[in-house]
């Protein structure tokens, strides 16, 4: 199977994790684009979705589905989005679509979240992946002198050869070089420094659940 096949399985394997009538909370990039389409074919049983970005929203709009503001929706079932890396534990790296904050703060609000991922995102140790952090444009270069100090190399992601802008109006650097062997510290000591809007290991907002598209079929991982 191809990676693009693996993807459309566990897209269409998250159904199983939506509840008749609930608004699903939904992330972003090409793995959540499978899901959204699958999605759209049982419209009619949800009441509608909480997305994680303005191109999963147009997405989700297209095809008919209703979509609440985040802060009009108290609590979520379920999250459904992909990752960058997931580990053994269910932490993963997130924000390779640029999505992080948004993705953090639904999942936040989310009794489950349940990762889609090919297997080539399953990882022993996160870190190979370089990490996005999203960040307020004048604190850029401090951060990137941070990183590295802990040995890391950070390098401000391009659109079009400009700096690439979030959904917030702010910066992603991408931080390679590091080999993330406590998660919950990382995400911890990263969210301290100023500057830095989100760090894209998903530490506390973990999977606890992950749906792994391989050659065998779907692997379910609970965490
Ligand atoms: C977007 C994300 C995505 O979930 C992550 O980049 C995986 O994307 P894809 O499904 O396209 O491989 O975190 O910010």
């Amino acid at each position: 199977m191809t990676q693009d096949e693996l993807k459309t399985l566990v897209g269409q394997a998250a159904l199983a994790y939506v509840e008749p009538g609930s608004i699903v909370g939904v992330g972003t990039g090409s793995t959540v684009n499978k899901f959204i389409d699958a999605l759209a074919g049982i419209k009619d049983t949800i009441a509608g979705a909480v997305s994680s970005s303005v191109a999963s929203t147009e997405r989700l709009q297209a095809l008919g589905i209703q979509v609440f503001e985040a802060a009009d929706v108290e609590e979520l079932a379920v999250y459904i989005d992909g990752a960058d890396e997931i580990d053994r534990a269910g932490y993963m790296i997130k924000g390779g679509g640029a999505a992080l904050t948004r993705e953090k703060i639904v999942a936040a609000q989310s009794r489950k979240f349940v990762c889609i991922a090919d297997e080539s995102k399953l990882v022993q140790t996160l870190g190979g992946y370089p990490v996005p952090v999203e960040v307020i444009p004048m604190a850029a270069q401090r951060i990137r002198r941070q990183f590295a100090a802990l040995g890391g190399s950070a390098t401000l992601r391009l659109k079009n050869g400009a700096p690439l802008v979030t959904d917030n109006g702010q910066h992603i650097l991408d931080v390679s070089g590091l080999k993330i062997t406590e998660p919950l510290a990382f995400e911890s000591e990263v969210n301290q420094w100023p500057g830095v809007v989100t760090v894209g290991v998903f530490a506390f907002q973990k999977a606890h659940v992950c749906l792994l598209g391989t050659e065998v079929g779907v692997k379910t991982l609970v965490f």
